[in-house]
């Protein structure tokens, strides 16, 4: 499948490179805080059915059109433009989205230094360093910069390497490594008391809050975050796969893995909440709303795990091992949107591409530590809140109205014969044409 740009060598590399880019933070943070905090099981079902028809949808656009270019975003995007306003609408959309991924990155790789502070934690505990436990563990320019630093350094080190030798041999080893750890930890916590309260909160839906606006805003932009949708990726990633592959079907394949591991997360998040309630610290305030929540990871957890002695230690470092591994595999891909885009339009060699975009990135977390207080949230709002959904629907405009549909039934007919008669044929271009950009459109201006 590798051709002298790189390329996936196997279908199993690209699944779980694609659903490591998707699986992250946002499944294990983002996915279990929000259901918490949006009426619990009735979020998951909005979630699952967003994420399913909607979401699904336009990944699938974003993966067709980089099958298509086997280019960076931009160039692909060209590629399906006949006039010259097509191509300069291409290089917005293009661009937009690698713009969108480095500035996520620029706050990813904050907040997954803390995960890695949080693991050194309990290790400098069980090594005798107190002091450093301490510290690390304490809010602080030096400690933010020195973490993130730590975490932009594995990420370029794997993206130098490139997509077999970087992405795909790292993705391989590091999945099946986050989903044990998660598998492992559920089995621990669901012997703990209280866990079988939190279960009930996780799974039983309170069906009257299905309908309600602001529950399906916060569902359908998780939704698009945790697929990465509209920020080149999966076009990158999409143009890495070989033609011989049906890609109808590797795109729900890495939706459904994507979607489980969230509702894994969410598995172990809640019913651990509620253990850590049953062991007096307090997670709802009166009136029923979490009381600490996107902190809870680093309040109401470790709470819980120093209430465990000394299995907590482990217990808290394979948790936080865990955040730093879904963090790590999202946040290469993350890197190689524009690391490509640089390396395919400007002729600079990938090493030292990845080295310079790395640090640039790298001086924009370091002025967002400095301006904590409003700039992280200011960051994580411009690129996941308006970045994301715009682009998103762009990219479905792009395959629904500007891309010749024959060009597009061909492109879907490499490695899947048989899709004109399917179903999916049937449905996904009519949908990606009308329903997704409206559906998004709608979302994206209530969410205003
Ligand atoms: N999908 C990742 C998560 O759920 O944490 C986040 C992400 C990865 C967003 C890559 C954007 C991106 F380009």
């Amino acid at each position: 499948m590798a051709a002298a740009r790189g390329g996936f060598s196997s279908r199993l590399g690209f699944i779980l490179a694609a659903a490591g880019s998707a699986v992250g933070l946002g499944n294990i943070w983002g996915f279990p805080t929000q259901t918490a905090s949006n009426g619990g099981a009735a979020f998951v079902l909005v979630y699952l059915v967003l994420a399913f028809c909607l979401a699904y949808p336009a990944f699938m656009a974003e993966l067709l059109i980089g099958r298509y270019g086997q280019a960076n975003a931009v160039t692909s995007l060209q590629k399906m433009s006949r006039q010259a306003w097509q191509k300069r609408f291409a290089f917005m959309v293009g661009f937009g989205g690698i713009i969108c991924a480095a500035l996520i990155l620029s706050f990813y790789g904050i907040i997954a230094g803390w995960m890695m502070s949080y693991a050194v934690e309990p290790f400098a505990k069980m090594i005798g360093m107190q002091q450093v436990s301490e510290w690390v563990i304490t809010q602080g320019i030096a400690r933010n910069v020195l973490f993130s630093a730590l975490f932009m350094f594995l990420t370029v080190s794997i993206i130098r390497s490139g997509v077999e030798d970087g992405i795909e041999k790292w993705s391989k080893r590091l999945m099946p490594m986050l989903i044990a750890l998660l598998v492992l930890l559920i089995i621990y916590v669901m012997t703990l008391e209280g866990a079988s309260e939190g279960l009930d909160a996780y799974l039983n839906p309170d069906l009257s809050k299905i309908f309600e606006p602001d529950l399906l805003v916060s569902a359908l932009g998780q939704a698009f975050f945790s697929l990465s949708l509209g920020t080149s990726v999966m076009i990158i990633y999409g143009s890495y796969i070989g033609k011989r592959e049906n890609l109808v079907s590797l795109g729900a394949q890495v939706t459904l893995i994507d979607v489980s591991i969230a509702f894994l997360a969410g598995l172990l998040i809640i019913p651990s909440m509620y253990v850590a309630q049953a062991q007096g610290v307090a997670i709802f305030a009166a009136d029923g709303s979490l009381i600490s929540g996107p902190s809870m990871v680093f309040s109401v957890l470790p709470t819980l795990f120093e209430g465990m002695g000394a299995m907590g230690l482990f217990v808290g470092f394979a948790f936080f091992i865990l955040m730093s591994i879904a963090a790590l595999t999202s946040s290469i891909s993350m890197l190689e949107g524009p690391v490509s885009y640089v390396v395919e339009r400007h002729d600079i060699e990938r090493t030292k591409a990845t080295t310079g975009i790395g640090f640039l990135i790298f001086l924009m977390s370091t002025i967002i530590v400095l301006n904590l207080d409003f700039m992280l949230d200011f960051v994580a709002t411009l690129a996941t809140e308006y970045g994301q959904p715009i682009i998103a629907m762009l990219c479905c405009i792009f395959v629904g109205w500007i891309w010749q549909r024959s060009e597009l039934l061909e492109e879907i007919k490499q490695g899947n014969e048989q899709v004109e008669n399917s179903l999916f044929w049937k449905i996904w271009p009519w949908y990606t044409k009308f329903v997704c950009p409206v559906a998004i459109a709608m979302v994206f201006i209530h969410s205003l």
